[in-house]
């Protein structure tokens, strides 16, 4: 009852309304009100174009550091070795320990260490350092932000490592030389913007597995092409020049004038395309037992590395990886058996299997030699099939991949206790070198 409406009279309502409006348009608020309402909009606007328009530029750094509480191993100097991999993660964990949710608008990327080498104090690390920073940004500038950053923390952090602050070294670089820098470092990833490409880590399959969806994800994959039927085989660029892929590939035709290899993650669409001048067989390929099924093809004309073509890292003959590691198998295979050629390269996550648990009587019954690797699942599902043959198998160190196994036979595809078989790559290190010198 309290705000009963026919309390009031029609004939008062006018006037009541016309002085309102009028006291509340006046000037002075109306000015308040305007510049409120612009306040509020440039602030959205900033906001918006601070979130949404991208405008911050990589900055790239080489720092270079003694660490005095190392003591250098020999191994340090063996990329995959164990020791360099634990080093140079335990190194870029600190780093990110440092510069991460450092104040202001300088973004920590992340850290990648090149190298660890003796010093008579311990050990000298040599690290490339990403950073973004508003594209406005000035690189000396920049460089003393993270010199004082990193000068901070050493006094107010508590670091796993002794860092001698007098043997800090700071040297830009620019994008050239960064990627010079990397892709004399085989095996790493970019986005199209130069970021790093971290890995994937889902289940997918080529067999029950996914399109790869960025150009650059797989960029050594290649699609091996017999002139007037189409793609036949995987490879990998191991060089510029280089490609390693499976011997029975070249079954139907080993004439290099009727191959041709294109780049990129569509058939119908690559973005390089070149011929083959020669084809080398492993002398020891037997078809019957699919023994040494590894083959090497040399472009008649080199390709240029870039962010979307570049080489696969060929692991040292001595890397062992245990049974269960995560290794990743790309192609443009069929996703059924005896299906059809794919457009778009497919990948699927795969499973080290052991050799003896490979060889069993209810698996391959022994077939499988000291040059071949197994890798899948014991309950199926997920596999390579035809098509996928002479592509790569890759494993990821610190996003540095290298190419374990070459996609060689299987019984069918993706059957339980039927895992994909594989040519390993490290036991032919020797022979890659002796053909390739790479
Ligand atoms: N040999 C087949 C080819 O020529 C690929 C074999 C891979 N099979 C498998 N189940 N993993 O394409």
């Amino acid at each position: 009852m309290m705000y009963e409406p026919l309390e009031f009279s029609e004939a008062d309502y006018p006037q009541v309304e016309y002085q309102r409006r009028e006291q509340f348009w006046d000037p002075i608020r109306l000015a308040i009100f305007t510049l409120v309402i612009a306040a509020i909009i440039g602030i959205a606007i900033g906001i918006v174009t601070h979130f949404v328009v991208e405008d911050d530029k990589s900055f790239y750094y080489l720092a270079s550091f003694q660490v005095t509480n190392i003591k250098y191993n020999e191994n340090y100097g063996m990329r995959t070795s164990k020791e360099f991999t634990q080093r140079s993660l335990q190194i870029e964990r600190m780093m990110s320990r440092i510069f991460q949710r450092s104040s202001g608008p300088l973004r920590f990327i992340k850290s990648h260490v090149i190298k660890i080498s003796p010093d008579a104090n311990g050990v000298t690390i040599l690290t490339v350092l990403m950073f973004r920073y508003p594209s406005t940004g000035n690189a000396e500038r920049i460089k003393t932000k993270i010199e004082n950053i990193l000068y901070q923390s050493l006094k107010t952090k508590q670091l796993p490592f002794t860092i001698n602050k007098s043997s800090f070294t700071l040297t830009s670089i620019d994008n050239k030389k960064m990627r010079n820098l990397l892709n004399n470092r085989c095996g790493i990833r970019m986005t199209p913007s130069n970021m790093p490409l971290p890995a994937f880590t889902s289940t997918e399959r080529i067999i029950q597995g996914r399109e790869t969806s960025v150009e650059g994800e797989w960029p050594w994959q290649a699609s091996l092409q017999l002139k007037g039927a189409g793609h036949q085989c995987g490879a990998s660029l191991i060089s510029n020049t280089w490609l390693l892929t499976a011997a029975h590939c070249f079954r139907r035709n080993k004439d290099p004038s009727q191959w041709i290899v294109t780049f990129g993650t569509t058939i119908t669409s690559p973005i390089v395309r070149r011929s083959v001048g020669r084809i080398i067989l492993h002398e020891n390929y037997r078809r019957e037992t699919n023994e040494n099924d590894i083959a090497l093809a040399q472009l008649t004309t080199r390709v240029e590395f870039s962010n979307v073509v570049q080489r696969v890292c060929l692991p040292d003959s001595s890397i062992k990886l245990p049974p269960k590691t995560s290794v990743f198998v790309t192609g443009f295979g069929s996703i059924v058996d005896d299906g059809p050629t794919q457009n778009n390269l497919r990948q699927a996550r795969v499973e080290t299997i052991s050799t003896d648990v490979c060889n069993r009587k209810d698996v391959y019954d022994g077939l499988i030699t000291s040059g071949m690797l197994c890798a899948g699942f014991m309950e199926g599902k997920v596999d390579a099939c035809k098509g996928d043959s002479g592509g790569p198998l890759v494993y990821d160190n610190r996003d540095i991949w290298y190419i374990v196994g070459i996609v060689s036979w299987g019984q069918s595809c993706a059957l339980p206790k039927k895992p994909g078989v594989y040519t390993k790559v490290s036991q032919y290190r020797g022979w890659i070198a002796s053909k390739t010198g790479i």
